[in-house]
């Protein structure tokens, strides 16, 4: 049997979608797609992504922006906090970091608006850095495997999926494993009728094992 992190990555590799900020090692680039998706499905960000880039290209010309034009071009995005701390953590690149993006995660995650998520996401993705990223996907994802009993809308269950999470993480290829998971969340083990015969972590799942796909992820009543 192969490792599960192996199965992943080569499923990962024929079968991801080719999506604009696949095809940049920009960081910048990568932050700017991660904040959008964040809170927001894949299919609508891209054409935002696509605007905002034109008008954004890079950090310092997002900083010297007014925020009102910002807003403008986030417009039907929504959680607009997330618009005003890029806005401000891109000033404070800027003016305090010469520009530089940290690559560390105590620097990183100093700047308005970056917490676990955006900081996983963005330093595996853009410098191949070892850490895990949990979304909802991710969660579903873990739940089903690795057959979780932690409700996943129960916040100190985070604690337990970001600790699974660590552990199955591919350590050479940390940016394109958190993609794999999160990619296999959207078009594979998706919430209802997961496509569980043409799984590559088919043979890893305990779920699928015993027959409770559709058990998980277990939810608390709200
Ligand atoms: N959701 C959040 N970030 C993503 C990414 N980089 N690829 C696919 N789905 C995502």
């Amino acid at each position: 049997m192969m490792e599960i992190q192996t199965a992943l990555l080569k499923w990962y590799h024929t079968h991801h979608r080719e999506l604009p900020w696949r095809k940049t090692a920009n960081p910048y680039s990568i932050w700017v797609s991660e904040v959008m998706l964040q809170q927001t499905q894949v299919k609508t960000v891209v054409p935002y992504y696509g605007r905002f880039m034109e008008a954004f290209p890079t950090v310092a010309s997002l900083a010297r922006a007014d925020l009102e034009q910002v807003l403008k071009l986030w417009e039907g995005l929504g959680y607009y906090a997330r618009a005003r701390n890029f806005h401000k953590a891109c000033q404070t690149v800027t003016t305090d970091l010469k520009g530089i993006i940290p690559r560390d995660l105590k620097g990183f995650k100093a700047l308005p608006g970056v917490g676990d998520y955006i900081a996983a996401a963005v330093l595996s993705i853009a410098f191949n850095i070892p850490l895990a990223v949990v979304d909802g996907n991710v969660k579903r994802v873990l739940a089903r495997v690795f057959t979780m009993d932690d409700p996943v809308n129960h916040g100190p269950s985070h604690k337990k999926f970001q600790a699974k999470a660590d552990l199955i993480l591919d350590r050479s290829c940390p940016g394109a494993f958190n993609q794999a998971v999160m990619e296999l969340g959207a078009l594979v083990c998706s919430p209802r009728n997961p496509g569980c015969t043409i799984c590559p972590l088919g043979q890893y799942c305990r779920a699928l094992e015993s027959d409770s796909v559709d058990k998980y992820p277990l939810r608390n009543k709200t």
